[in-house]
């Protein structure tokens, strides 16, 4: 297999004394990363087929730091189809769920159908039990995570040979960012131009060894859910603001293609630039949201007053934040810098109200690697 996952297939207990076939379970354990968008997927162009309206950029975190491990186990047992993420059980009835379910059951049928000696695992129920070790739903990418190891669990307890990018179509289905999640390094969900959505998928700009030296210092000012869904957030954006055209159609495109010759050339102080302005322009079109939408508090923006001192003692740009939907900062910066982002952090982030004394955890994450193919 390709991927750095983590991956046990068992093959069902086979006593004759023991395991009737209505008892038998096959199971397999994938993890998946977080991944950090440094230009962000924001407004949908398809809600059913959950299509953007602008590709996007991310930054795949170590799975040390911040992941979901999920096992995927079916048997013709189960009842029904069935999901626990942290120890509750969480509805699958959704349509994205099961648009992952249907199109997982027929990549595997179409296995099963070639080679009859396979046991029907595309007939039977499937559980997943899946846990985070990072805040579920706090603007932490939990959804992309999530989303990429339930299809990356399940891909593997079917053994299918399909590639990332043809597994990250499912993903997306799941939800959008989660696409980016099956790639290590530097990673782009590029829009696509169907109406089938089969070209909205992600592929890898450049491995975590081309530029192993860029960090992230993940600030978490809170760990509570979040106010506003991406999901709806993004369709009222797209309803609703009159900035939003010109971010998705004008600005971010010619982003798209900044960022990736920043990441080809290593270029910290474009690749900064790049992010924080995306980073603005995201909360901005929230902003210009009717109702407007707030994921930055107080506490954000002395994060961003912070890098911004930073960058201007350096004389040069050090560190880039960048925030998703919700109030955690994340700043990248090159390891060659660590002492100085992270002290300034430290600093600088000690008498912000609103950060009690266990506040902000500042966790430096390193990129995810993934084997090459
Ligand atoms: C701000 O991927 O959570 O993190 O497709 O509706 O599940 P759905 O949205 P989701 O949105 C993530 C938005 C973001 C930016 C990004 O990760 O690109």
């Amino acid at each position: 297999r390709s991927l750095g996952f983590r991956v046990s297939v068992e093959l069902p207990f086979s006593s004759s004394t023991m395991a009737a076939p209505s008892t038998e379970i096959f199971h397999a354990t994938a993890t998946a990363p977080v991944n950090i968008a440094v230009i962000k997927y924001w407004g949908k162009a398809s809600t059913k087929l959950n299509t953007p309206t602008n590709s996007s950029l991310s930054v795949t975190l170590s799975q040390d730091d911040l992941r979901t491990i999920t096992t995927a186990s079916c048997s013709p047992s189960f009842e029904s189809d069935a999901l626990w993420l942290n120890g509750a059980a969480h509805d699958v009835s959704n349509a994205r769920s099961q648009a992952c379910f249907a199109e997982l059951r027929a990549l595997r049928k179409a296995k099963e159908d070639k080679d009859q000696s396979l046991p029907p695992l595309s007939t039977y129920k499937l559980h997943l039990i899946s846990e985070n070790n990072f805040p579920t739903a706090a603007g932490l990418a939990s959804s992309a995570a999530g989303f990429a190891a339930f299809v990356r669990a399940i891909a593997d307890l079917y053994e299918l040979d399909e590639s990332p990018t043809e597994l990250s179509r499912i993903a997306r289905q799941g939800s959008g960012s989660a696409c980016r999640s099956l790639f290590g390094g530097f990673v782009a969900w590029e829009k696509g131009s169907r109406n089938d959505g089969y070209d909205s998928v992600a592929v890898q700009v450049a491995p975590e060894s081309h530029w192993p030296t860029i960090r992230a210092a993940i600030l978490v000012i809170s760990d509570a859910k979040k106010g506003v869904s991406s999901t709806s957030g993004m369709q009222a954006t797209v309803a609703t603001s009159t900035l939003f055209p010109n971010r998705a159609n004008t600005v971010v495109p010619a982003r798209m293609d900044a960022m990736k010759k920043a990441i080809a050339e290593k270029d910290f102080e474009s690749f900064a630039d790049l992010t924080m302005a995306d980073s603005n322009s995201f909360h901005a079109v929230c902003l210009d949201t009717i109702p407007p939408i707030f994921y930055m508090n107080d506490a954000s923006r002395a994060a961003i007053r912070v890098v911004e001192e930073i960058n201007r003692c350096a004389g040069k740009k050090v560190a880039a934040y960048t925030f998703d939907a919700g109030p955690n900062a994340v700043i990248y910066y090159d390891e060659s810098n660590q002492d100085i982002v992270l002290g300034a952090l430290r600093k600088g982030t000690a008498d912000v109200p609103g950060w009690t004394e266990k506040q902000p955890h500042i966790t430096a994450c390193l990129p995810e690697g993934f084997n090459e193919a």
